[in-house]
């Protein structure tokens, strides 16, 4: 049965971008994205959902009063969407204990470092790749992952190294990360999860035939 990918997105949406590119280019086998949920309605991941014809929602945060109300409205609107996979591609809120028992090991992540580096509770968007320059490390990349309740530490699918250069920004390396590593590897783990390629035996994704 082809699975339903329902995309979780905060920001400007590129790694959205790079799923339907590879949707459209017929990367993602088994596997359809049927809507997008913004934190933020201003977001331009929304547009690009938008010009491609695919469904949207909105759920903010702060439109309710406790964090489980939250948890509980976002869990029952992926289930009303029929959500077969989750895909976190640039979302910032943090999700709770129901979503994610709700959705064990059907719930993906991207991360712009190779975990465990640069992961955890405050590294996102720029600051992880603020946080690698400041390191000095020669090597980052990004990784694709399941989320479990350990903030970054759910099961490794994916992971690729991109090359730090003499020079580069923050800005200068996440685009490098994104284009060499995230826009690859979310893709290929979003349709490696829908042919069920993978399964997580003690905590460890492992990828099959
Ligand atoms: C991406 O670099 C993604 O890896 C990162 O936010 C960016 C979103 O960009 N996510 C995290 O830092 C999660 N901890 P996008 O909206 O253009 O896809």
């Amino acid at each position: 049965m082809m699975k339903n990918i329902v995309v979780l997105v905060s920001g400007g949406g590129t790694n959205l971008q790079a799923l339907i590119d590879a949707q459209n280019s017929g990367i993602i086998k088994n596997g359809r994205i049927t809507c997008v949920i913004s934190s933020n309605p201003e977001a331009y991941a929304l547009e690009r959902a938008k010009n491609n014809s695919i469904d949207t929602a909105v759920i903010r945060r702060k439109d309710f009063a406790g964090f489980d109300d939250y948890d509980r409205a976002l869990t029952d609107l992926l289930i009303e969407k029929n959500a077969d996979l989750v895909v976190l591609a640039g979302f910032l809120t943090i999700l709770g204990h129901i979503v994610i028992s709700r959705f064990e090991n059907k719930i993906i992540n991207i991360h712009p470092a190779l975990i465990p580096s640069f992961c955890g509770e405050g590294f996102y968007g720029l600051r992880v790749h603020k946080a690698a320059l400041e390191k000095g490390v020669k090597l980052t990349g990004a990784t694709a992952h399941f989320v479990n309740e350990e903030c970054d530490g759910g099961p490794i699918i994916l992971q690729k190294a991109v090359e730090i250069q003499n020079g580069d920004t923050p800005e200068v390396l996440q685009k490098r990360v994104m284009q060499q590593a995230e826009w690859k590897i979310l893709p290929e783990a979003v349709s490696l999860f829908c042919q069920d390629k993978i399964k997580v035996i003690d905590n460890h994704a492992v990828i099959g035939e």
